[in-house]
């Protein structure tokens, strides 16, 4: 692929990921690398400009990570973000305290506007802060271009050499302005041309898979979730029916769900394989009752019944993932992950020989994987897909599982994703989803009594899905959902709301 290429070093702070997807964002390339990446590594890749992450440490801490001085000579612009630019000044010379009174937070910043840095924006906004030293003597070459009312260098330049470095994080949505401050930096500094595009990506991507898998025979283990779905259809534009999909359907997946996928795959050119596992999943589910030996039986059994149905197509030549680049980087930035270890249910199968595995989605970011299945024609049910367990409803049955109870489940879900949708807060609740407790408690309906299950409702806000807020969903759309799945469900009487963020609950009841 020919595009332009943006470096971000990784000193380890918490938005590490963000700024990547940003530049991104801007329709620039760019890729995270480790700090200690050597330096012939870095020019080797040609990269248009250099950004240093944020990070934990004090550049003064004999541990902190340091930077070879000779990458501020390759002639490649620098961006330096909060420790970035800390250890920017630290190297070339300047000095850093640490004040008394730390500056943390959303703070008004003054703007040198005549910087290409802040060009075309207002002199005064808000930056967010995050941080407890500063610069209080810049590095030879250097001038402040921002400034707050604690901190004489907001952001630094030295235009010959086209370093420069903010204190404050551009990438974070608080700081206002700060896309539009990334995006100088890629285009008036680094001279981006914006050739970063799904459209590209897809070609690209494209011919090389094409060229890479000559007329080899691919596999890929489709689940329904949006990573696998987008492989799949990247794959069958590439190689069609060199392509077998399967599908392993353990009837444990939401309300019409397996259809869809069905639907969405069917007429496409590659082999489409569904096997209908749902009599041997509940089998081998009967009685159980932990959801670590739930988890366990189904990762377990998910494998079996893909090998058996890989054994029948003879040999394969590769083994195809959806990895994404999240996976990629949490898993040691670019070093050594070529396997996700956690596949979506189980793990790699053992028994399917093939010699390779494929990852034709491994440097994308989640946003890009569903612009991209955009790109490519994928149902907008199938890209916008919520994440799903790979156990699937099992893991939101508490007890042990029955179809009666899947089914149960199923339509309260089904109701509750729909009134969601309907009120139009789908793309603000991240993830909502019903959960069917064991519990049996007393109710009255007509004149009768009930002694009906209580269902449990979970939405949550959240970036990463590492931690999580319990969704404030308006009362009236609780409400509606609440007598609809009384009215509509037979076997439910009693419906809660789950007000536990992540921590201390998950998201996930099992
Ligand atoms: P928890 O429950 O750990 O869930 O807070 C965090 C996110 O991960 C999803 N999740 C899973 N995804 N396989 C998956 O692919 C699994 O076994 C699994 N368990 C939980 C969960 O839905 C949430 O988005």
């Amino acid at each position: 692929m020919n595009h332009q290429t943006i470096l971000v070093l990784d000193f380890g702070g918490q938005y590490n990921q963000l700024i990547a997807r940003r530049v991104r964002e801007c329709a620039v390339y760019c890729e995270v690398l480790p700090h200690k990446t050597p330096l012939a590594e870095i020019a080797a890749k040609k990269p248009i400009g250099i950004i240093f992450t944020g990070g934990p440490n004090s550049v003064y801490e004999a541990a902190s990570p340091k930077v070879d001085p000779a990458i501020f000579s390759l002639g490649i612009p620098v961006l330096g973000i909060c420790y970035g630019v800390q250890l920017m000044a630290y190297t070339l010379g300047g000095h850093v305290v640490s004040p008394d009174s730390r500056e943390y937070g959303k703070t008004v910043t003054h703007f040198d506007t005549a910087s290409p840095l802040f060009q075309g924006l207002p002199a005064t906004g808000i930056t967010w802060m995050s941080h407890t030293d500063y610069i209080d003597r810049l590095p030879e070459g250097f001038v402040s271009v921002a400034h707050t009312d604690a901190c004489p260098t907001a952001a630094m330049q030295d235009l010959s050499r086209r370093l420069f470095g903010i204190q404050f994080h551009p990438e974070v949505l608080h700081t206002e302005n700060g896309v539009a401050m990334l995006r100088n930096f890629l285009y008036r500094v680094c001279g981006a041309k914006g050739d970063w595009t799904m459209g590209g990506y897809a070609e690209s991507t494209i011919a090389s898979l094409r060229e890479k898998i000559g007329d080899g025979k691919v596999l890929l283990g489709l689940s329904g979730g949006v990573d696998s779905s987008v492989a799949a259809a990247l794959l069958s534009q590439a190689v069609g029916s060199q392509l077998t999909c399967i599908f392993v359907d353990h009837g444990l997946m939401r309300k019409n769900e397996g259809d869809e996928v069905e639907e969405a795959f069917r007429g496409r050119d590659l082999q489409f394989i569904r096997v209908d596992a749902s009599q041997q999943f509940l089998q081998k589910l009967q009685g159980v009752r932990d959801p670590e030996r739930k988890r366990k039986i189904i990762g377990e059994e998910f494998i079996r019944v893909f090998e058996a149905e890989a054994k029948k197509l003879g040999q394969v030549d590769f083994l195809a993932q959806g990895t994404i680049y999240p996976d990629v980087i949490e898993s040691g930035a670019g070093e050594a992950a070529t396997i996700k270890s956690h596949h979506n249910v189980g793990g790699l199968p053992d028994h399917v020989e093939f010699k390779e595995i494929i990852e034709p989605l491994r440097l994308l970011f989640k946003d890009e994987t569903r612009a991209l299945g955009r790109e490519l024609g994928l149902p907008e049910y199938l890209v916008n897909r919520q994440p799903f367990p790979g156990p699937g409803l099992a893991v939101r049955i508490i007890g042990e599982i029955t179809p009666e109870k899947v089914a149960i489940l199923q339509e309260a879900d089904w109701i509750f994703r729909e009134e969601i949708q309907k009120a139009g807060l789908s793309n603000q609740v991240h993830q909502y989803f019903a959960v069917l407790t064991d519990l049996h408690s007393v109710g009255v309906m007509g004149d009768g009594r009930t002694y009906d299950y209580t269902l449990g409702l979970r939405g949550v806000t959240t970036t990463d899905f590492m931690t999580a807020d319990w969704a404030r969903i308006p009362y009236e759309v609780l409400d509606l959902v609440s007598r609809r799945i009384v009215n509509e469900v037979r076997g439910i009487n009693r419906i809660v709301y789950d007000i536990t963020s992540k921590p201390p609950a998950t998201i996930e009841w099992e």
